[in-house]
């Protein structure tokens, strides 16, 4: 890796603010060349020194990562969301499922498996956490392109459908191509305004809802479904402590989220007073995997759309991310959280 003159001061001022992965990632995104497999992927994948691992981990020291997180934590995650999806629909099609476009981790039954029978998999899995009869009203916290509304559909589900985006580009999605009753509204500021419905369900979505907003979110939730309704989560979430460095990194990617602790999910879902009735982990890299196989194959395409920095912002992204899990510093966790039949007096 070499450093030019123009890009020597950012580094430096990134490795002390922000700890090596971040300024090594950054200065990578920034290549003046498309990222090869061996610039990115193996780069990020193959074991690396104990000194490094150790200087990765604990650099920025806690106290100093904690107030880089909260002043991140100030800006506005809603834009930091659509910076995020608003790209190019025409690029996340380059990559993400044929069929769906889910933009989440996917169930690889095998190794044979596609990544469109992996999201399948994936789908039918949270089909089945949700215990349709077939006329349910449902709604979607975070419904991207509309994947599992109409995986819903072709499933043959009667009831009411609702989704909620904060991305333009996938709302316009999600109504003209698909015709889903999709609405550009962010769920964890606004009202859900047609409840109660008998199941909410999110997939990949709860990572962007930050610590201090979480217990206000289940109680919406709760709020917002029947008697006996149940909301069904996919997400990932922290395992080992909160603020790691990695979240420094992610800043890179999604500015302004902060994953919380799995256990801390659970907590505030029970405090509202939902019962947990599943609990599962998944494996995600696969489908990181998948998708950056898929944009490197895609590499030209992807550049016409995008340009050089985005093609090469996801190109670290999907290594990277794949790292996190590889660490265990977090794990994906699919989530049944039922609100009693008969409420206790709060
Ligand atoms: C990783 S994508 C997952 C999309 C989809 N569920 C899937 O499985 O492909 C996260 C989605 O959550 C949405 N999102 C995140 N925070 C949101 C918020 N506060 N309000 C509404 N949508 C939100 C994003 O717009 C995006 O559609």
């Amino acid at each position: 890796m070499t450093i030019t003159l123009k890009q020597y001061p950012q580094c430096i001022s990134d490795l002390f603010t922000c700890g090596l992965m971040y300024a090594v990632a950054e200065y990578k995104i920034h290549s003046p060349q498309p990222l090869t497999q061996s610039e990115s992927w193996d780069f990020w994948t193959q074991p690396r020194s104990s000194f490094m691992e150790w200087l990765a981990r604990t650099y920025p020291l806690k106290t100093q990562r904690m107030s880089y997180l909260n002043r991140m934590l100030d800006h506005d995650h809603a834009s930091g969301i659509e910076t995020h999806y608003d790209v190019s629909n025409d690029f996340y099609a380059l990559f993400l499922d044929e069929r769906y476009r889910f933009y989440t981790c996917a169930e690889f039954q095998s190794e044979q498996d596609s990544l469109e029978e992996a999201q399948t998999n994936k789908a039918q899995y949270l089909l089945s956490l949700m215990q349709l009869q077939g006329t349910e009203s449902v709604l979607d916290l975070g419904c991207g392109w509309g994947a599992m509304l109409k995986f819903l559909q072709d499933s043959g589900h009667q009831g009411q459908l609702a989704g909620y985006t904060l991305s333009k580009e996938q709302l316009t999605y999600g109504q003209q191509q698909l015709g889903l009753n999709v609405s550009l509204t962010n769920f964890i500021t606004n009202d859900f305004v047609e409840a109660p419905y008998e199941r909410i369900f999110s997939i990949g979505a709860l990572e962007h809802v930050r610590p201090h907003e979480l217990k206000d979110l289940y109680q919406k939730i709760y709020d917002a479904l029947v008697p006996g309704g149940l909301a069904v989560h996919q997400f990932f979430s922290l395992e080992r402590e909160p603020y790691p460095t990695s979240m420094v990194l992610m800043q890179l990617f999604f500015p302004g989220s902060l994953l919380s602790m799995h256990e801390t999910h659970i907590q505030m879902a029970q405090e509202v007073g939902f019962q947990i009735t599943h609990d599962s982990i998944h494996d995600y890299q696969p489908t990181l995997q998948a998708w950056y196989q898929r944009l490197l194959k895609k590499q030209d395409q992807a550049i016409e759309l995008v340009g050089l920095e985005i093609f090469n912002r996801y190109m670290t992204f999907f290594p990277t991310a794949w790292l996190f899990f590889q660490q265990h510093e977090a794990e994906l966790h699919r989530v049944v959280m039922k609100k009693p039949e008969t409420e206790k007096h709060k």
